[in-house]
């Protein structure tokens, strides 16, 4: 399948209930042909209105954490796990997360990336390991197949508790490191 028929059938997905009320499906936003790339939980309201992921309060300071390490939002692509918003922002439900999951994993194997950053616990659930301990673990790098995983907090996380920023901050410095590796 190529991009932009990918694209156009999950536009049209009807897979989960979260159809019925979502106003845009929130496919993902940046290069296509990025090294990196970055997968949150679920669109917000405001991703809902605008169809684009991060792009409410948690998606400004995502953008200022990017630039922390000379990265901007074209460097890179950022997807969801779920592509449409769960009602009142709760937890996507297992059964959403998979019926959703072939649209990621098809994003994943046309983008290709060297490094995915998952953004908080529940993508890291979903890409890493079911039993991933976000508080614990985020920095780590995981491998899969010559591909380098990591979890940092979400930024939702970050602005509810501004104490967890410099742990971040050196999450993100792993990051640019390993993105030297890359070149
Ligand atoms: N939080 C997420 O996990 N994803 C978004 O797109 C916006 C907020």
């Amino acid at each position: 399948m190529d991009w932009s028929q990918l694209h156009q059938d999950c536009l049209n997905c009807q897979k989960c209930s979260l159809a019925v009320s979502r106003t845009n499906v929130v496919f993902g936003t940046g290069s296509p042909k990025a090294k990196i790339m970055f997968i949150g939980e679920g669109p917000g309201e405001q991703e809902d209105l605008q169809g684009e992921p991060f792009v409410g309060r948690a998606g400004q300071l995502l953008t200022d954490m990017l630039a922390m390490i000379d990265l901007s939002r074209q460097d890179i692509y950022i997807t969801n796990i779920v592509k449409c918003r769960p009602p009142k922002n709760r937890d996507p439900l297992p059964e959403e997360q998979n019926a959703c999951y072939p649209w990621l994993e098809e994003q994943i194997k046309l983008v290709d990336p060297k490094i995915i950053v998952c953004l908080g616990r529940i993508a890291a659930m979903r890409i890493i390991k079911p039993d991933f301990k976000i508080t614990r673990e985020h920095g780590q790098w995981f491998d899969e197949g010559g591909r380098k995983l990591m979890a940092i907090f979400h930024p939702s996380a970050l602005l509810r508790d501004p104490r967890k920023r410099p742990e971040t901050f050196e999450d993100l410095k792993a990051i640019e490191s390993m993105m030297l590796t890359l070149n």
